[in-house]
Parts: C-alpha cells; structure tokens; sequence
C-alpha cells in the first residue's frame, strides 16, 4: 500500500514536471499552457525600504510589466560567515509575495556572483579571508561557500517555485560569466547546485544571461540552461541564434537587462544619466521594446526601478582608476529613486499597451506628494577621532575584513618613536581614500579614484600622531579587480625609507551614528573629521532629497538610518529621504563631515531633485 501510493505520488510529480504549469518550446514560453511573453523590469528588494514594496511593485505593475527580476545580494543575507539575515529589506520571500498577489511572476538572479554596481557584486567581504579563496571560479574554497550560500536561499524561495504554486519562474546561472571567463566546469557546478535536491531541485527552470558578443554568449552558456543575451536586443537575439548550438539551451528570446540608459559614478565631471526630458532618447527605447515584442520575445527593463544603496552598499567600476557608484542608484529609471513615475515611464506603458491592450494594464499608482523641509540648523556635536571604538593593537596594519569588517571606514593610529620625514606609502595601493592627518589636522587626501593618487609628505616629530583615515568607496563589482578587494592598509605603511611599527585600529562601520563626545570644535580647512547634529519635525511625513549646501564630503543619518555618502563633486547633490524613515515630531539628523571648512550647518528637505557637479577640493596633484 505504501509502495503503490509513493509510486503514484511519484508518477504524479513526473507528470507535473513534465507539463509544468511554465515550460518553452524554440520559440516561446508557455505559463499554464498558453503562449506567454516576459514582460520585465529589474527591482531589487534590498536597496527598496521593505515597507515601500508593495507602492514599487504596484507601480511596475502599472506600467504593463507581468514580471520582475530580482537580483539578490548574499553579502546582506550572510554578513557573518554562517549567519543568515532574512529579516526586513533582506525578506526576499516577503517581496515575491507581495509580487505575486499583485499578479506579478519573478525572475530569480541569486548569483552569487550578481555584479548589480553592488559592494563587490553581493560578495560578502569574510570571502576574501577564507583560506585559498578565488571568486567566480571552479575553486574548492568559493564552490563551498557558494553552496552553503545557495542552500539557505533556497530554504527560504525554493516553496516560491511556480511549480510550488509561487511565482519564480526561472533562476539564472552566476551573471553575465562569458564576459568575464570560460570556464564550463565552474558554471556547471553552479547548474548541479541550483538543481540539487537540497537547493532548489531537478525542476527549476535555469537561465543564463551574457553580453551579446560569441566569447561572451558562449563563454557563460551551460547545458541544460536556456542561453539568454542582455543590452542591445538585436545584436543579442542574432548573436544567441548564431553561436549556441547546444540544443538544451536554445528556446525563446529574453533579452535580460535592456537598458534604458546607464548608472552614476561619483566624479567632478560625470553627469546624470536620465533619458527624462528626451524625447528622441525616449522614442528609441520604445522603438526597441516595441521590436522586442513584435519579434514575440521577451525582455527586462534594466532598471525599472533602481532604488538607492543605503549605507555603503554601493559597489565600484574600474577604469584608468576606482570609480565608485553614487549612493543613489536611480539608474535613469521610468520609476525614479523616490518612487516617481516620468516621462519614460509613460512612454514604455503606451508601447506596452499597445500590444497587450490597454484593458491588460492597470490604473496608474496615486503618487504621493513629496515634502519640502525648512533648513534645518546642525550644530557641531564631536569630533569623530573623540568617538572612537575600543582599538585593536598590532605591531603592522591589517586590512578592513581580518578585522571582521566589510564597509565603512577604518582609522590606523601610528604614534611616531622618533622625528622622521618623506612620502606616505599606506600599503600596496589606497584601498580606496586615505585622509591623512598629524596630530588632529589633515595633511593630504590619497584616492584611488585618481588615476595619479595624490603623493603626500608627512613630517613628525617625536610623539606625533598620525591619523590614516581609510574608506571603503566600494568593492569592485565587475572586471579582473573583483579577484582580490581587500580594503583597509594591505601591506606595511612607510614614511620615506622607515616602516611604521606599533599600529592602533578603529574599525568603524557605522551602520548607525557615532555617539559623540561633546569637545571643542575647531572648524577650519584642516580640521579631522567632525560630527553634526540637529533635530526637526515635519507637518506631513513624506518623502523628501536632503540638500546639504556647503558640505564636501561624510555620511547623513536620519533617525539612526544611514541614507549614504554625499559628495559635493556630484552627480548627485542630494541624498533620498523616504517618508518611512521620518516621524512627524522630534526627527534627528546626523551628519559626518569627513572635510569640514566652516561652511556646512543647514541641511534642508527639497521636492525637485538636483544633480550637478561641483570642482574637487582634493583633486589630482597637476
Ligand atoms: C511553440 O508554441 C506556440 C504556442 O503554442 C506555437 O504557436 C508554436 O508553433 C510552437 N513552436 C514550436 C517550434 O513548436
Ligand atoms: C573627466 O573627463 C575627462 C575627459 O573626458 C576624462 O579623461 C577623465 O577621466 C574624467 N575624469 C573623471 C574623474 O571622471
Ligand atoms: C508572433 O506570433 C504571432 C501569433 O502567434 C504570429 O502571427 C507572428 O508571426 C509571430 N511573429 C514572429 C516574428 O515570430
Ligand atoms: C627630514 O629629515 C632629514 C633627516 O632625515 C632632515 O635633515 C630634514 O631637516 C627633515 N626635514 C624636515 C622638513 O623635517
Ligand atoms: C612589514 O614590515 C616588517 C618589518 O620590515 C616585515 O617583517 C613585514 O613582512 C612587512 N609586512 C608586509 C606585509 O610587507
């Protein structure tokens, strides 16, 4: 009795699987059986506040999209080896829900390698103290924890699989690999355990998703996954048809991140990307999407809505120097980084709607006001080296993740045996800017932004303190650089001819404020870092942009939460503020001026945006 009822229980499932309630043939997916396009757009719930979820996707939905893909972040999810963080913004089973109940299907992008402009392509930084440890290769170290990773994302998605009653309907194999390596067996090992009875099962339908070029395409195709290709959709879908000819990976055409335009890198003279207000620009992506649909393929909007990298989430590109992603990641996206919806998103709806008629696409989401907040006056509450942490002790410095640390900064502390003088060398390279100071008073600005880093001399004398203040700007999320993204001093720190020996290290990730210690404040161009504090109330919570005229450079906090970096050379010149993390009485503001010169003291809550760029303060040395 047993043995038959297993054996129809088991004849069942093979039938299920079989049929599925989403599967392909060449050219087109079917959902439950009748001929389906995915209509996308790329949402990622960790740089989304969990609580405006359900506006963002009710707004996506509203824009004609039947789908979102999601990329997940495993260095949020599992912050400390073994720990796993699956609360809050990181309740990624939370959205999916919510997606679905507003008629929305999913498109897993878990990684682990995920590239996003996210802290080193959502590896978390204990990877790089793991003993023999290469990312995004067939390397015992990384395949380990990769799995442990996978296993625990799939306890939590895995009951969310379309063939679960949930809405995934495909997971996606690493991201994008083919631009990066070759290597099959490391790709295959990522299929296997995706597939594995303790991940997300035989099943699962799995894409993988490459530049449309044939080393890349070929490069980051695996058996058994559908080969999908991302940015221009014509040469993709032609390259996709022309170079795999693997028939387990050919079916329909996706075209996995179709962008609308382009991210933001701080620097004096990088511009806002945005298509809004251009109406050619706009008229071409909807002339692509339209062909795309035509064609009866499908797409994602990369980004449909980007959202903002809260705290120091952002990740870095590598150029001629470090070129660090804005704390904004408002990507030029139809849906903006306040919940907007523009020009572009109109458009895109109309192209939408002309296929699926207009009656398949919901009423537009009611739009909050934004709220305007009169200056708010700060005041000096404490210089940040007066409220520092307990400090490690070391004869040498040690990078930012053998002290447990992944973002923020990190100050290394030398008081100078003897009178000594020449150029500071911190390490191997500046990982990534080092303010330096002597005894309280900033001598120099080293940043691997430039290509050229500026050279710094230091002169001390017996007794003197020297402050070396480093920052993470952001891991490299994409290129050769991912291999190796330790941050803090990697290496010995030499003043001409001497190491410096004998080493006090604060870490200081800030998640929330440091409590200062009130003490004199001198407020001057050489001043070390000085901590602001004011409060204010709101009539009506809502969202606002944080402008912080007169400020070059540090972090804000609102009500403990850390909004991110501001940074006068732009693009971004204001930080978002949603209305969730305000309260209508007795709000306090935080903000960290790394660079004060007298000049800061109000910040104040605006309903227009600003982007622009201002000059460098600390640029190259000529
Ligand atoms: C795929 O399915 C669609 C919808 O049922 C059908 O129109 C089409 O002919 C099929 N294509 C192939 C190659 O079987
Ligand atoms: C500024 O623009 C010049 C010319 O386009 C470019 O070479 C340089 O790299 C840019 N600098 C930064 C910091 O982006
Ligand atoms: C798309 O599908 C429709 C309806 O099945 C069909 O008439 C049309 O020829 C297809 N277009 C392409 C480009 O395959
Ligand atoms: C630097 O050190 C040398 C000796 O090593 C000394 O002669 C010189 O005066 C010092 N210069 C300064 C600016 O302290
Ligand atoms: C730092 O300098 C000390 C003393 O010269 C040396 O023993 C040590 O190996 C150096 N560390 C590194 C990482 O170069």
């Amino acid at each position: 009795m047993f043995f038959q009822k297993a054996l129809v229980a088991f004849c069942l499932f093979l039938t299920v699987s079989a049929v599925g309630p989403f599967t392909y043939n060449h050219s087109t997916f079917l959902l439950h059986g009748k001929p389906f396009q995915i209509i996308g757009g790329q949402m990622d719930p960790q740089r989304i506040p969990h609580p405006l979820w359900p506006d963002r996707l009710a707004k996506a939905r509203a824009m004609g999209l039947n789908t979102i893909f999601s990329y997940v972040y495993w260095d949020q999810l599992e912050p400390i080896k073994g720990s796993w963080e699956s609360t809050g913004n990181n309740d990624i089973a939370k959205y999916f829900k919510i997606a679905q109940e507003q008629g929305l299907n999913i498109v897993l992008r878990p990684g682990p390698y995920v590239c996003g402009e996210h802290e080193w392509g959502g590896f978390p930084s204990w990877l790089s103290e793991v003993p023999g440890m290469v990312v995004r290769s067939n390397n015992k170290a990384f395949l380990t924890a990769s799995e442990s990773y996978l296993q625990n994302l799939a306890k939590d998605l895995k009951p969310l699989l379309i063939e679960n009653g949930g809405p995934i309907l495909m997971v996606q194999v690493e991201n994008e690999y083919g631009s990066y390596g070759d290597d099959h067996e490391y790709i295959g090992a990522l299929r296997d355990m995706l597939k594995s009875e303790s991940a997300f099962g035989p099943d699962v339908h799995l894409y993988t998703n490459d530049g449309g070029q044939e080393s890349m395409i070929k490069g980051g195709q695996i058996s058994g996954a559908l080969a999908e290709s991302d940015g221009d959709p014509k040469t993709g879908f032609a390259a996709r048809d022309k170079y795999i000819t693997d028939p387990s990976s050919l079916g329909p055409q996706l075209d996995g991140e179709y962008y609308v335009t382009w991210l933001d890198q701080w620097a004096s003279n990088n511009t806002h990307q945005t298509d809004s207000g251009n109406g050619k620009s706009i008229q071409a992506v909807q002339s692509d999407l339209d062909w795309i649909l035509k064609q009866n393929a499908s797409f994602s909007i990369y980004m449909v809505h980007g959202g903002t990298n809260w705290g120091f989430q952002n990740g870095a590109d590598w150029g001629d120097a470090l070129e660090p992603i804005t704390t904004s990641y408002d990507y030029g996206a139809p849906i903006d980084e306040s919940g907007r919806m523009n020009d572009i998103y109109h458009a895109i709806r109309q192209t939408i709607a002309s296929h699926i008629g207009s009656d398949n696409v919901p009423d537009l989401v009611k739009e909050e006001p934004l709220i305007e907040i009169p200056d708010i006056k700060l005041t000096p509450s404490g210089k940040l080296f007066d409220s520092l942490p307990d400090p490690v002790w070391k004869e040498f410095p040690v990078n930012m993740e053998a002290l447990g640390q992944a973002v923020g900064f990190t100050l290394y502390r030398h008081v100078a045996v003897t009178a000594m003088n020449g150029t500071i060398q911190a390490g191997d390279a500046p990982r990534d800017r080092i303010l330096v100071y002597v005894n309280g008073h900033r001598v120099g600005v080293i940043d691997s932004l430039y290509v050229t880093p500026n050279i710094v001399e230091v002169s001390l004398d017996k007794h003197d303190v020297l402050d070396l203040l480093v920052e993470n700007m952001g891991r490299v999320n994409y290129g050769a650089r991912i291999v190796e993204q330790r941050k803090g001093i990697v290496g010995n720190v030499t003043l001409g001819d001497n190491v410096l020996s004998g080493w006090q290290i604060y870490s200081l990730p800030l998640p929330s404020p440091p409590e200062p210690s009130p003490s004199d404040v001198e407020l001057s161009g050489t001043s070390s870092p000085v901590l602001f504090e004011g409060h204010f109330d709101v009539d009506t919570v809502g969202d606002t942009f944080l402008e912080l005229p007169g400020w070059t450079k540090g972090v804000v906090w609102v009500n403990g939460i850390n909004l991110g970096r501001y940074w006068t050379i732009g693009p971004q010149q204001t930080l978002y503020l949603p209305g969730c993390y305000l309260q209508e009485k007795k709000n306090r503001i935080t903000v960290l001026a790394l660079e004060p010169t007298g000049q800061e003291g109000n910040v104040r809550g605006i309903k227009t945006r600003n982007w622009g760029n201002n000059p460098d303060p600390d640029g190259p040395s000529k």
